[in-house]
């Protein structure tokens, strides 16, 4: 429990523009409800408390790392457990020892840290996503897909090297749409037809179990995590920021049943994020996790977390404000072109968007988009992601009326002019100025 505070709209004017209109940069004593994202901000229950005063913190061999890894195998299925201290680590370590200079690597949607830590190996991250994911209006049960032709065409005529293939679930730039189980299937076909290693990007594993529980065919009696058992089995490995659907603070892990790779890759992990048994993390971190990942796919859970995140997408989507439909597992997606088509891309609508909900009630919300992805972006988004355990729904109420203000008073906000880029993930430090 912690308290929230209350600022004036003079004040956030003044803090707005002290951040250089860049809410990555304003302290969050100055937000009143941040919905910048759902990692690591949900709430541990009880249980993981508890568990975190078990915690071994042995360097070697400790006994948190065999609860975790054993927790983790039951879900996952995969040979090898590898701690990280977040996703992004595990993404650095898997790219570094798989990709080459030139390589190509298909995601249905890579998020910025996946995009990037492949980019930096000097390989080309490529998203694939079927055509109905990159229309925010359009309905579709299962709109993070992957284009299995497209996949299929890249392997047998593009000449191109592929390490490996990502499938991340749900998708999160692509509006946190969920993967269906005949696509995992279909991917997972191709890729060992053509003997590719298939990975999945596994963040919001839980929520994407739920969705195909609840929409697609056959699993209506599945457990989620049955369902999620299943998913995995169709892949070689993962990688995973426990900050999302393992429930915890921080930590992340890296599968493979790669056993060559495994070594490899515990190598790398040695000299940078610590030994195999801890990986970056204090034993109660791994303690938090192994219950986590349980408790992300308890039904009754899951259940209140899809609905509770429809609720607020279905009260604003009513009222005509553009929202990627259906409203996505995690969070919520403005469509910023749509709700601002007097501002072209290039004047960043997203981060006008943004920093006006900002301004109207003391919401942080979160870009996807130009300034995100540069000209690879296929949408302007304005992600509000719903940290788990934490919010009621009068909270979600207060932020209904203050989209609804904003939809109201849209034709008056100004696009934005770039004044400062770092030279990759630009949009965590970037300088803005209305134009
Ligand atoms: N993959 C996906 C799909 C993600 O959403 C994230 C993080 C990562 C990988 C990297 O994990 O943060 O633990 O290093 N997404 C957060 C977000 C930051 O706000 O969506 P990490």
């Amino acid at each position: 429990m912690e308290p929230i505070r209350w600022t004036t709209r003079p004040e956030r004017e003044n803090l707005l523009q002290t951040a250089h209109y860049n809410l990555f940069l304003l302290p969050a004593d100055d937000v009143l409800i941040d919905l910048l994202t759902d990692s690591g901000t949900g709430a541990m229950s009880t249980h993981q408390w508890a568990a975190v005063m078990e915690g071994d913190e042995s360097y070697a061999g400790s006994k948190s790392f065999v609860r975790f890894k054993n927790s983790v195998q039951d879900i996952f299925g995969y040979r090898h457990v590898i701690p990280a201290h977040q996703g992004r680590a595990a993404e650095r370590i898997l790219f570094s020892v798989v990709c080459k200079k030139e390589d190509v690597v298909p995601n249905n949607t890579h998020f910025d840290t996946t995009r990037a830590n492949v980019e930096f190996v000097g390989a080309e991250a490529l998203d694939l996503p079927i055509a109905e994911g990159k229309k925010p209006e359009l309905f579709h049960p299962f709109k993070g897909n992957m284009d299995v032709m497209a996949l299929e065409r890249l392997i047998t005529k593009s000449g191109r090297h592929i390490p490996l293939v990502m499938l991340t679930v749900t998708n999160n730039s692509g509006g946190g749409q969920p993967v269906s189980m005949e696509n995992a299937r279909q991917v997972s076909e191709i890729c060992r037809r053509h003997k590719i290693p298939l990975y999945f990007d596994a963040c919001r594993f839980a929520e994407n179990a739920y969705f195909i529980k609840l929409r697609e065919k056959g699993y209506e009696s599945k457990t989620p995590k049955q369902i999620a058992q299943e998913m995995f089995s169709y892949g070689d490995g993962c990688t995973m920021s426990a900050k999302k659907d393992g429930m915890a603070n921080i930590g992340g892990f890296l599968c493979t049943n790669d056993d060559l790779l495994a070594q490899q890759q515990k190598d790398l992990l040695i000299l940078t994020e610590g030994y195999p048994t801890y990986g970056g993390l204090a034993g109660r971190d791994l303690e938090a996790i192994a219950v986590g990942v349980q408790e992300a796919v308890e039904e009754d859970y899951l259940r209140y977390r899809i609905a509770s995140t429809a609720y607020l997408g279905d009260r604003v989507s009513a009222q005509g404000v553009p929202i990627v439909l259906p409203p996505g597992g995690h969070a919520i997606y403005l469509d910023a072109r749509s709700f601002l088509p007097h501002i072209p891309s290039e004047q960043f609508p997203g981060v006008a968007l943004a920093g006006e909900l900002y301004l109207e009630g003391g919401i942080r919300s979160v870009e996807i988009g130009t300034l995100m992805f540069g000209a690879a972006a296929n949408m302007d988004l304005v992600r509000l992601a719903i940290p788990r355990r934490v919010y009621t729904q009068s909270h979600i109420d207060y932020v209904v009326e203050i989209i609804l203000e904003v939809w109201k008073n849209r034709d008056k906000i100004r696009g934005l002019k770039l004044e400062y880029e770092a030279p990759f993930l630009r949009h965590f430090t970037a300088h803005l100025k209305p134009i």
